[in-house]
């Protein structure tokens, strides 16, 4: 379906956004649709997911090049086809796991676009060069066909996507320019560096250990017209620092946690 044309609930509020890193993952299995029903139960403002192309280039929610950790089975996700990740159970590894099949991106954005209130997805391209733009390629006809890869505004946007990759972003941005975009990175050098600036991209997403001991970075961002996105922030005083500091989004695997300590700040 169509996006839905409100704004973000964390546009009528100030303070930083609470993004589910994985899904409430500090309390569910990763990438699972019961972590992400948790995090959008508990309040969260955006969703963090990671994907991989399957052999048979279906878009699925994985963090890692295999399987193996958060699964019942083992193997090279790009090795698999869809159908064969789909005979592996990837909740009950978890101790509080419920049995799950692999996530989809098309089942994530829908999942994500159905909820009650506005939310945003935040898609991790995850090694995209391999592929030599096929990711993007796909990642955006999947944008398109759910209608969120052309946002009124970057604000109003339900997708954004961000990547360690300059390249990967600098292929999203030159096709979908109003989708919001975020290059991370973990290291001083980065956020000294001009690849934000380069690729246009309209965000930058320190580690909160890179943060801790660059907080200018905020700044430079902002007077760049930049947001901050930090992850992934799961103890109180990191998290009053973002607040302090005006982080815009703030990852982290609790997100009830961290939305009552924002709202008691
Ligand atoms: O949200 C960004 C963060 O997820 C990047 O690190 O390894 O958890 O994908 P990683
Ligand atoms: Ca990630």
């Amino acid at each position: 379906g169509a996006a839905r044309p409100e704004p973000l609930a964390v546009d009528r509020r100030p303070g930083p956004a609470v993004v589910a890193h994985r899904g409430a993952s500090g309390e569910l299995p990763e990438h699972t649709v019961a972590a992400y029903e948790l995090a959008l139960a508990q309040g969260a403002d955006g969703l963090e997911c990671d994907i991989r192309l399957t052999k048979d280039l279906q878009f699925v929610c994985v963090h890692d090049r295999t399987i193996d950790r958060t699964s019942s089975g083992s193997g090279v996700v790009s090795e698999l086809t869809l159908d064969e990740l789909r005979e592996h159970d990837f909740g009950s590894w978890h101790p509080h796991g419920a049995s799950a099949q692999v996530l989809t991106l098309a089942e994530l954005l829908t999942l994500t676009l159905d909820w009650e209130r506005p939310v945003r997805l935040f898609i991790e391209t995850k090694h995209p060069v391999r592929f030599g733009g096929l990711v993007e390629q796909k990642l955006l006809a999947e944008l398109h066909r759910f209608g969120v890869a052309a946002p009124p505004s970057a604000d109003h946007s339900r997708a954004a996507v961000i990547s360690f990759s300059a390249a990967s972003l600098w292929r999203i941005r030159r096709h979908a320019p109003l989708l919001p975009t975020v290059l991370l990175g973990d290291t001083a050098r980065f956020l000294g560096g001009s690849a934000a600036r380069v690729v246009g991209a309209t965000g930058t997403g320190p580690s909160i250990t890179t943060l801790r001991d660059h907080q200018r970075t905020v700044d430079r961002d902002a007077a760049a017209g930049r947001v901050t996105y930090c992850w992934t922030v799961d103890e109180r005083p990191d998290a009053e620092l973002c607040a302090d500091l005006g982080v815009r989004w703030v990852a982290t695997n609790f997100p009830a946690r961290l939305g009552g300590w924002f709202a008691d700040l």
